[in-house]
Order: structure tokens, then C-alpha cells, then sequence
């Protein structure tokens, strides 16, 4: 399978930590893209009328999107081999795809804030839609602080999305200091990042 991929997208980081905790990194083969919403790649929008990545291009040469499909998909592959199961059933279900909305929804307002910071001009830009995008993850991190008793050791598409974007708000605003108004939040993604799946996908080494 390849998948079309930039390693700083969050979105991308989920699909790759989802391959690996099910096993499948050895199957997913990365293609490198750099993209922005004004740079688009002729390839990718084959295969992706949207232009976005991730896109994962299976083998009989049919293409799933977005991250959401692609993560169930490569869960569905592994069919409970590896680890636990990532998309649970019954109720746990819906618990688990909420926090994955969640954590895709501080995805989607903090890479919005990039694109807006690093891409468009800055005679363009307007502060206070920035500040807005950027209220989105902070209301986010103040529920999730509320929440995080209720995660436990729970390794699932919630958990792993919520890790994904916290790692996000991270390497892409440092000066955010969420974790002064969400310690235990903090404590549990401390420990959560510890996972080798986590470590060998890290971001923060990345200088643009
Ligand atoms: C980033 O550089 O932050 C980024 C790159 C690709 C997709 C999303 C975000």
C-alpha cells in the first residue's frame, strides 16, 4: 500500500501510529509530499480529488481517504492481531470516535492556524479568526482535562488521536503552555507518548 504522506501533518502521524500498532508498518510504503493548500500535487489529485493527505493507495489500486477511513481500514486489516482492537464495539465505541472527533477537531483548527501563519501573506491574515481557530483547541484541552480520569490505560482511535494533537499543539505552538491549566491531561500524555509508535513518528524534530 502507499500512502501519500508529509511526516508533520497530525493527520498523516495518526494513520502512521495507527499502521504500527497494528502491525502493518512494514506493509505501508510512505510517499513524500510537500503541500499546502495552494501547492498542489497532480498525483495526489489523482488519486484524491480533495488534495489532501493522508491518502492510502491500496493494492488493487483503488484509494481510501481521509485519516478516519484510513486508520478503521488499516484496524479492519488486522483484524484484532497485534494489539487490541483501536475501534472498539458497543458503547466504548462511541466514546472512542467522540475523542477521535475531538482530537481531529484540534487537528483541523491548529493546522488551519498554520496555513493561515505560514502560507497566506501576511497583509492577509486577521488576528482575530486566528485567535478564534485557536479557541477551538483551548476549549478542547479544558473538556479533555475534565475527561482524562476516564482514559485509564485505554489504547484505542480516541486515546491516540487526542495524543496525536496535544504532540501537535506542541511542535507547532510552543508558547501555548496548555498544560499549566490541564496537569493532569499533561500527566497522562506524558505517559501516553512513551509508546514506540509515538517515539518513531515524533515530529518534533522537524524545523519547518
Ligand atoms: C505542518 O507543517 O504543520 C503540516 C504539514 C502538512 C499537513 C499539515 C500540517
Amino acid at each position: 500500500m502507499k500512502l501519500f504522506y508529509n511526516p508533520a501533518s497530525p493527520f498523516v502521524r495518526k494513520v502512521l501510529i495507527t499502521a504500527i500498532e497494528c502491525g502493518l508498518e512494514d506493509r505501508v510504503q510512505k510517499h513524500p509530499l510537500a503541500l499546502t493548500p495552494v501547492n498542489a500535487n497532480d498525483d495526489l489529485n489523482t488519486q484524491n480529488p480533495l488534495g489532501k493527505i493522508p491518502a492510502l493507495v491500496l493494492d488493487d489500486g483503488s484509494t481510501l481517504y481521509d485519516s478516519r477511513v484510513i486508520c478503521e481500514y488499516l484496524n479492519s486489516l488486522a483484524g484484532g492481531k497485534g494489539s487490541a482492537t483501536l475501534f472498539p464495539e458497543g458503547e466504548d465505541r462511541w466514546k472512542a470516535l467522540r475523542l477521535s472527533a475531538c482530537g481531529d477537531g484540534i487537528c483541523d483548527a491548529a493546522v488551519t492556524v498554520r496555513y493561515e501563519t505560514f502560507v497566506r501573506p501576511e497583509q492577509y491574515r486577521w488576528g482575530d479568526w486566528i485567535e478564534g481557530q485557536k479557541n477551538k483547541f483551548r476549549r478542547a484541552v479544558a473538556v479533555l482535562e475534565n475527561e482524562v480520569a476516564g482514559f485509564e490505560n485505554t489504547l484505542d482511535i480516541g486515546t491516540i488521536s487526542i495524543a496525536v494533537a496535544l504532540d501537535y499543539i506542541d511542535f507547532r505552538y510552543a508558547d501555548e503552555a496548555w498544560r499549566d491549566s490541564a496537569g493532569a491531561l499533561a500527566e497522562w500524555h506524558k505517559r501516553f507518548v512513551q509508546r514506540p509508535s509515538f517515539q518513531q513518528t515524533a515530529p518534533h524534530d522537524l524545523k519547518s
